[in-house]
């Protein structure tokens, strides 16, 4: 690709897939939207009449195809194993949807395949990028509520429509459904990215509305970090609130308490007097998250725009993808414990072990 602008190929083009193509569409003058691919012919072909690009139902073909440069995968979860690795063995720079994959083995195969073909990789892992959260991380960086002790976050969604879709791939274990996986993928990394690796954890996941499939729509899991912290995470698709999140962090000098739903939306309290807080001003009120303003829609904006401009500039993105794994080692633990009803240890559990020295 040396003298023409990157050739992009998405794959996947349901709802999320507009925002990425819309940033792709903003960064036209470094890249070109080449490739739209879908099973569903009529989706691949409306996609491409609004952004552009050829449309294809053969994702095989557009995996292999030396005309495209960067594969961006927005498949369902259980394809991210073996179109990611597809992509990366044919030399492509890949930007995959979190989570990686289903499973850990699968997202550690994916992320040393990633290794060894020595490509431009990234999981799109918006958190990383929500300006609530990049506020949260400056004010513990220096030290606004000294030691954190406790942390608390929560994930509401409402997907009792795909739930109650007979054969939609989230409503089967097997096909990667499972709200722990998909929301857990998210808070895992939050923690994780905030406060550290995780010590130990239980698990427990209801399926309180009776929707026809398999899988919890309610879950809690909460443990402890290897800080010392108490971390607690609640997850729902069925509230009948919009799409959110929150996080409240307690350490020994204050608290942050942090709504999507909220505005202001994070406040910054500094004792137990301290009854207005203090806004963090620079975090905007933008609840309605898929939309421009709201906390997905930017926050995926900024995200492709920092892969594409970490990938012309040839230097690495702002998410260390192996950050992206180790959440999913926590989601696979989470589940173990849910199924088995026991504490769950991850003392021996690093980052480290996904890349050992060496590879
Ligand atoms: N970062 C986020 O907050 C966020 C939000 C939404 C979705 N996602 C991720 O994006 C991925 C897709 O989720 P979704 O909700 O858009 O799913 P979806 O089921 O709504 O859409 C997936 C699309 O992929 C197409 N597809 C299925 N098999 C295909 C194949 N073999 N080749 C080409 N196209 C195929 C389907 O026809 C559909 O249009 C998931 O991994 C999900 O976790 C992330």
């Amino acid at each position: 690709m040396d003298n023409r602008k990157p050739r992009i190929g998405i794959a996947g083009l349901g709802l999320i897939a507009r925002t990425h193509a819309t940033a792709y569409r903003n960064l036209a003058g470094s890249v070109e939207l080449a490739t739209v691919c879908d099973t569903n012919a009529e989706t691949a072909a409306a996609f491409a009449a609004e952004f552009g690009g050829r449309p294809t139902t053969d994702l095989d073909a557009m995996l292999a195809d030396p005309d495209i440069d960067v594969v961006d995968l927005i498949l369902p979860h259980f394809l991210h194993h073996d179109a990611a690795t597809k992509a990366l063995r044919a030399g492509k720079h890949l930007l995959l949807e979190k989570p990686v994959a289903p499973t850990y083995e699968a997202a550690v195969d994916i992320y040393r395949t990633a290794q060894d073909a020595g490509t431009h990789f990234m999981v799109a892992e918006n958190t990383r990028y929500i300006a609530a959260y990049q506020a949260v991380h400056e004010l513990l960086r220096d030290g606004a509520i000294g030691e954190v002790l406790h942390v608390r976050t929560e994930l509401r969604s409402n997907e009792k429509q795909h739930l109650s879709e007979p054969g939609n791939w989230r409503t089967k274990y097997e096909l990667g459904g499972g709200l722990v996986l998909d929301t857990g993928a998210h808070s895992f990394y939050l923690i994780s990215w905030l406060l550290g690796e995780f010590a130990e954890l239980r698990g427990v996941g209801r399926k309180l509305f009776g929707l026809p499939n398999e899988i919890e729509d309610t879950a809690d899991v909460y443990g402890s970090l290897k800080s010392g912290a108490h971390f607690a995470c609640t997850f729902t698709s069925i509230s009948e609130i919009p799409h959110s999140e929150r996080l409240e962090l307690f350490g020994t000098k204050g608290g942050i308490v942090l709504d999507q739903m909220s505005d202001p939306v994070v406040k910054l309290y500094q004792g137990d007097h301290d009854f207005s807080g203090t806004v963090v001003d620079s975090v905007p009120f933008g609840p309605d998250a898929w939309r421009p303003g709201g906390w997905h829609f930017e926050s995926v904006l900024t995200e492709v725009t920092d892969y594409v401009t970490a990938l012309l500039a040839g230097h690495p993105p702002l998410i260390d993808s192996r950050d992206t794994v180790y959440a999913l080692r926590i989601v696979d633990a989470a589940y173990e414990s849910i199924r088995s009803g026991a504490q769950v240890s991850l003392a021996d559990v690093t980052r480290a072990d996904i890349a050992p020295a060496g590879r």
